[in-house]
């Protein structure tokens, strides 16, 4: 809790002072030229300043912001019955909410153009045979259809902006469902990504089954 409230703090100290840098770097002062419509648009785009890789967003926000909203509720089944399990108080279902939060907004930070996906030597041997593409070959990826990127962080958005919803509804069984719809979303950025790779195996792998029956 503690943690996630830092980290909003940052974001938003990290956003207003880039704000405050544009204002300064305004040429409104007397005499300068006034920016044209486009290069007013592009001044605004240079105002981001992507840090975090997609490797670090996932890590420190959408990961965990996830794995607050599926373990918000479940229900485990004992000897004696079935255990429901789900936010019980205030306290409990603004945590859910603010997780949800976390999400939409990671979604719209994995948008931000010019981020890289990780950072430091690869291992791309290592990689390839884990299934996996090296964070070069995402990058490429990503660059050459940027709009099929979009599209699934977009989509991994409106998933959880499902489970904000349910979370301000304190509805334990629609927030369960939207941490299915969640999950389904990341796995969707994944298989295309991120291991591509292991779902050709898996699809070979199922092949040859299908063969032999
Ligand atoms: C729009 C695309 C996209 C979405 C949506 C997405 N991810 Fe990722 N994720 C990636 C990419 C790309 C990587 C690979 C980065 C790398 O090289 O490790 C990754 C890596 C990760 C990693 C590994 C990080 C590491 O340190 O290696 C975790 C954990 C992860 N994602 C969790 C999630 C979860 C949980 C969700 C949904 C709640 C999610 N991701 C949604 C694109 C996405």
């Amino acid at each position: 809790m503690l943690k996630l409230r830092t980290l909003l703090v940052l974001i938003g100290a990290a956003l207003f002072g880039s704000a405050v840098i544009a204002e300064q770097q305004s040429p409104a002062q007397a005499g300068a030229p006034q920016p044209t419509t486009s290069q007013r648009a592009a001044g605004q785009a240079s105002t981001y300043r992507p840090v975090a890789t997609v490797q670090e967003i996932m890590d420190a926000i959408i990961s965990p912001a996830s794995k607050a909203v599926f373990d918000a509720v479940s229900t485990e089944v004992t000897a004696t019955g079935a255990v429901e399990k789900a936010p019980k108080n205030d306290e409990e279902w603004a945590t859910v909410r603010n997780n949800a939060l976390m999400m939409v907004e990671g979604a719209n930070l994995l948008m931000l153009p010019g981020r890289h996906i990780a950072r430091g030597p690869v291992d791309a041997k290592a990689a390839h045979e884990a299934g996996e593409l090296t964070p070069p070959e995402i990058e490429a990826r990503v660059a050459k259809d940027r709009a099929t990127w979009n599209r699934l962080a977009a989509g991994f958005r409106n998933a959880a902006m499902v489970a904000l919803k349910a979370a301000e509804a304190r509805k334990p069984g629609d927030v369960q469902a939207a941490g299915e719809g969640v999950d389904g979303a990341c796995e969707n950025c994944h298989i295309r990504y991120w291991y591509p790779d292991q779902v050709k195996t898996l699809d070979r792998a199922d092949q040859a089954l299908r063969k032999r029956k």
